[in-house]
């Protein structure tokens, strides 16, 4: 049985984070996790209410940006590690408001850094800062090649860099300070709980209530998919195996052009929603493409399938299933993250 400790993760709330909190609170009943969410518009306790009754797990609502919260909570709680997943995470966002990206990502990881750095002091035997990072910092690809962790590193977005900025920051702790850290980057999640900005959560809510679905420039744009259950199972093997001040990279080996990616999802929930074949493909509406819209993102996830013995679990086909059965099921999950002001956020955002 693992042994006792406390592990502070950051932005438990949101999509990934919750699958996180999950797989560690149910998994290791003998750590006790403490979830430190803001609840900003992408933080929902809805997505915890099956981990929240369980003795290992509490929640504390605050802001990462605000040092001196940080500190106390730091002080009184003696972590062992931290996962920190805590962030302003879409890039559309980090075009209209890129201040709130570089405050959270950026400062907010600093409180951080910092709180760890003092608590912990040059006793840092046991202990652990794991930092969540993405593909995106190393830029776009052309037609070929991978993101391997020496690529350079080549933010595009405001979201793209403040993310680049908080990894450096990170990688300074370990070589100027020793804090003990490991980083992963990895590619685009796909899952339930996901905030629907963000693609697949938002294609099927509009096939849904027969909404354009808005394919930004040609569609011709790669991504490379993850189940977001396949990355809390890295995140688990990468904070016990991964070895300090490494780098490891999270892909799915899964490249899909978006507009592919929308025939898919469209043919699928045809067959979901009984509609005629062909139907939902009716919907597509090519819109303004995204200011600086990165290429194509494909991960070399090489080092963490031969190091630590990680690979996906799950075939394409049957993750977005799986996925659409879980919004279809969920609707009351979809209609309360949807009213209010997401639908403002929408209107700006795509009714231009
Ligand atoms: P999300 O937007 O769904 O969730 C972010 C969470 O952070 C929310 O619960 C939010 O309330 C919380 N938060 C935001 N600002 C905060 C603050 N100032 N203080 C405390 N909490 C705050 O994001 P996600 O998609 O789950 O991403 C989680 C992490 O994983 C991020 O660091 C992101 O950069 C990284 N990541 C995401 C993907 C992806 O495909 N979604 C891929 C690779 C890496
Ligand atoms: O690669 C990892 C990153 O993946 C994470 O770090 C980010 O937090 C996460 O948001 C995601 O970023 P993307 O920008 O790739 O994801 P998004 O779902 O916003 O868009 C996926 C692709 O679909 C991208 O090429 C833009 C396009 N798109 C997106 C939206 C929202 C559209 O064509 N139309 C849309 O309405």
């Amino acid at each position: 049985m693992s042994s006792e400790k406390h592990i502070l993760i950051t932005g438990g709330a949101g999509f990934i984070g919750s699958h996180v909190v999950r797989e560690f609170s149910i998994k290791y009943p003998n750590y006790k996790i403490t979830n430190l969410d803001k609840l900003t518009y992408a933080g929902n306790l809805e997505n915890l209410v099956d981990v929240e009754a369980g003795d290992n797990y509490s929640f504390v609502k605050g802001d990462i940006v605000d040092e001196a919260f940080v500190d106390e909570l730091f002080t009184k709680s003696d972590f062992d590690a931290v996962i920190h997943l805590a962030a302003e995470s879409h890039v559309d966002r980090s075009i209209t408001n890129p201040n709130e990206f570089v405050e959270t990502n950026i400062v907010g990881t600093l409180n951080l850094l910092n709180a760890a750095k003092n608590t912990w002091g040059e006793n840092t035997d046991g202990k652990l800062f794991y930092h969540i990072s993405t593909d995106e910092v190393y830029g776009s690809l052309g037609e070929t090649g991978y993101f391997v962790e020496t690529t350079p590193y080549d933010p595009r977005s405001p979201y793209s860099a403040s993310k680049a900025a908080s990894d450096h920051l990170v990688r300074a702790y370990f070589h100027t300070y020793n804090l003990p850290i490991v980083i992963s980057n990895c590619s685009n999640n796909y899952g339930s709980h996901q905030f629907p900005e963000k693609l697949i959560p938002l294609v099927i809510n509009n096939i849904k209530h027969n909404k354009e679905i808005p394919v930004y420039g040609k569609g011709e744009n790669v991504r490379d998919w993850l189940f977001v259950q396949d990355h809390a199972t890295a995140i688990d093997i990468i904070f016990h195996e991964g070895k300090l001040g490494e780098t490891y990279n999270i892909g799915g080996s899964n490249e899909w052009k978006n507009i592919d990616l929308i025939h898919l999802l469209c043919k699928i929930m045809d067959s979901k929603l009984k509609r005629a074949e062909g139907e939902s493909e009716k919907l597509i509406s090519f819109v303004k493409d995204r200011a600086g819209h990165d290429m194509r993102y494909a991960i070399d996830s090489s080092k963490l399938q031969n190091e630590l013995g990680w690979k996906p679990s799950l075939q394409f086909e049957e993750g977005l299933t799986k996925t659409i059965d879980w919004y279809l099921a969920n609707e009351a999950w979809m209609d309360n993250v949807t009213s209010g002001d997401y639908q403002k956020y929408y209107e700006n955002q795509y009714d231009k």
